[in-house]
């Protein structure tokens, strides 16, 4: 059941759903475009945040380090903010229903609309032989939205089709089986939405290439090595502070953004700061002081929350019951749609 409203809202809290997968370094990209929003606005709506283990197998891992990162992920979240009485964090894999619901997905998804995501064709062009599961990963992340009804989905600019899909998908299985699900939003921040590599400020920062010397600050790197990165990143000959959509000014534009979310100033305030800095080094002194601030409170509780195994497997569960209530029935009513026949219990005398 959704909770009730707080006192003076009327309308229901806004059912929110995302999720982050488990493989590479979780950076600064994914905590500026994503994590902070999620934490930041979790005490208004009503939240499921999920590590998609089941997407992160979609492209080779080495089994024991999955493991590890799974639950490292989840207790960066944490780290980060998200209040376990707030928000159901769980693990993908821990809830059938989402591998379920794919396949009932699929049966309604024509080949063409996957073979179409940007994402598909950057990743599928690396490999050399293609799964069926890469092609497959929106039709999953349609069924990890749609089984919890979410209204909206924060995420940053690069899953923006991933969740066109999910709303095609939605809008063609109510138009087939009767109104099912919520066609849900994708909730894009204005700022932050895409930050760049710092070592080619025209190309997102990854997690793919987060290991890569000087490509990302990564959430847990400590001050140093934040540092390092922050003042090696690639600029401009010119020495103008503002923000532009020059692309040869992108390095620029990115710093600012950074420091811009990070201290939720406006962009005319932002430029103001930096009115009396003397050149880039100063710029980039500066923008790496609010990062390792911000940084920082949250590295060091996800030092004490990873030692403590336990406590995560407790809250791992509770975050997977809690998701299995709104998603099972779902599930059942997916099923019922389609036709299937749910499984009665067997009596015995
Ligand atoms: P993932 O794990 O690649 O990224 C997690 C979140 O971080 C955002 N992000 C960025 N934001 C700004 N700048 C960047 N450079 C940057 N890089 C990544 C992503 O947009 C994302 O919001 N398919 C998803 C996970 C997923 C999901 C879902 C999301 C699975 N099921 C259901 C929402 C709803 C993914 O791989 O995210």
């Amino acid at each position: 059941m959704k909770p009730t409203n707080p006192p003076g809202e009327t309308a229901a809290r806004k059912r929110v759903f995302s999720g982050i997968q488990p493989s590479g370094d979780v950076h600064l990209g994914n905590y500026l475009g994503a994590i902070k929003g999620w934490v930041d606005r979790q005490t208004e709506k009503d939240n499921f945040f999920c590590v998609v283990d089941l997407h992160a197998i979609t492209t080779p891992q080495d089994p024991d380090a999955l493991v590890r990162q799974t639950r490292s992920m989840s207790a960066l979240l944490l780290a980060a903010g998200l209040d376990p009485s707030l928000s159901a964090l769980f693990v993908q894999s821990h809830v059938t229903a989402h591998a379920e619901a794919c396949w009932l997905l699929n049966c309604v998804t024509p080949v063409g609309w996957l073979e179409r995501m940007t994402q598909y064709k950057d990743k599928a062009a690396k490999q050399e032989s293609i799964t069926t599961g890469l092609l497959d990963y929106p039709v999953l992340m349609a069924g990890d939205i749609l089984l919890y009804d979410a209204d909206e989905v924060p995420v940053g600019d690069d899953q923006r089709q991933h969740v066109e899909l999910a709303r095609d998908i939605a809008q063609r299985f109510n138009r087939l089986y009767g109104d099912t699900f919520v066609v849900p939003q994708a909730v894009i921040p204005q700022v932050g939405a895409r930050v760049m590599g710092l070592d080619d400020p025209t190309a997102k920062m990854s997690k793919s290439e987060s290991a890569a010397r000087g490509h990302a600050v990564r959430m847990l790197d400590g001050p140093d090595e934040i540092q390092r990165s922050i003042m090696r990143a690639v600029t401009d000959s010119g020495n103008e502070i503002r923000f532009s959509d020059d692309p040869g000014k992108a390095g620029v534009d990115n710093l600012l953004g950074i420091y811009r979310v990070i201290t939720g100033r406006g962009e005319a305030e932002t430029e103001a700061d930096f009115a009396d800095a003397r050149g880039y080094g100063d710029l980039k002194a500066r923008v790496a002081e609010v990062v390792i601030d911000a940084l920082t409170p949250i590295r060091r509780r996800y030092d004490e929350l990873i030692r403590d195994t336990a406590e995560l497997d407790r809250l791992l569960a509770r975050g997977a019951e809690r998701a299995e209530a709104v998603s099972g029935p779902k599930l059942d009513e997916m099923k019922r749609r389609v036709g299937l026949t749910l499984r009665r219990p067997a009596h015995t005398g």
